[in-house]
């Protein structure tokens, strides 16, 4: 996979792209990120990539010009069209499916707006617009390095086994069940027992019912997504609604 990075500040990413396991992803050859500097498609000496708003306002806006240059740019000589991500607070939130789908593109270029955002006609170069949350970032440096770890990591051959993210808590639309490692015993609070038994039937089991507990305890919306049997569900409900009464 290629993930190509627009932005005004390329410096601040190396050390997150190179680092640990995206780093060893990229010399593995799982994945190939190419960061551009935004000011090189601006036009003027300053090499300008914001404006005043139309109508007035406080701050600045970023041009249209070197934005669709730059994707142009990035885009030529790509036999197959890379999804374009305009990472903003008003795009669909990332999860876990959101980023399985980007995972599975051959090729990706994420757009990295700053100051109060894009000149709206930016939009149409997106295939999807994504937020990483309900809250406002002073850049996009940080959303694009977040979707390039988090679509990385789903790269084959990046992770030591695919079960590592099959368990993983919003893969399976569940909550990771409770992780320990040793000591097994920890200022008086022991592991419980079972995971020291060595029965891996009874593990696998009492891993699945603590990854429903948590998650009917924690997340009782994603709960709702989880593809569960009958008793599991039955357990579910049975925790909803004892939470249901403590709380009352
Ligand atoms: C200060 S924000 C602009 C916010 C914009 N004025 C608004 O209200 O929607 C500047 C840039 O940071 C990025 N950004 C900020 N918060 C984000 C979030 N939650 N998810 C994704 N990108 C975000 C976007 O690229 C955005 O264009």
């Amino acid at each position: 996979m290629r993930i190509d990075i627009i932005s005004i500040l390329p410096d601040i990413f190396e050390s997150v792209l190179g680092s640990s396991m995206l780093g060893i992803a990229r010399e593995k050859g799982a994945v190939e990120f190419h960061v551009h500097d935004l000011r090189d498609w601006a036009e003027d000496r300053h090499r300008t990539t914001d404006d005043y708003p139309f109508g007035g306002g406080h701050g600045m806006v970023m041009k249209p010009e070197p934005i669709f240059r730059a994707v142009r740019a990035v885009e030529a000589g790509s036999q197959q069209a890379p999804t374009v991500v305009l990472v903003c607070p008003q795009g669909r939130l990332l999860d876990q499916a959101l980023v399985e789908d980007l995972a599975g593109r051959e090729r990706l270029i994420i757009i990295c707006g700053r100051y109060e955002g894009f000149d709206d006609r930016v939009r149409s170069l997106a295939d999807v617009e994504v937020s990483i949350g309900d809250y406002v970032l002073t850049g996009g440096e940080l959303p694009a390095m977040v979707i390039a770890d988090a679509v990385t990591r789903l790269q084959p051959g990046v992770l030591a086994s695919v079960e590592a993210t099959r368990d993983e808590s919003h893969s399976s639309g569940l909550l990771e069940y409770p992780q320990y490692t040793r000591p097994a015993t920890f200022e008086g609070r022991s592991v419980p027992d079972v995971l020291l038994s060595g029965d891996h039937a009874r593990i696998a089991a009492w891993r699945r019912r603590e990854a429903i507990r948590r998650t009917a305890e924690r997340r009782p919306d994603v709960l709702d997504r989880a593809l569960l049997t009958d008793e599991e569900r039955a357990f579910a409900r049975a925790l909803r609604d004892a939470a249901a009464t403590r709380g009352q």
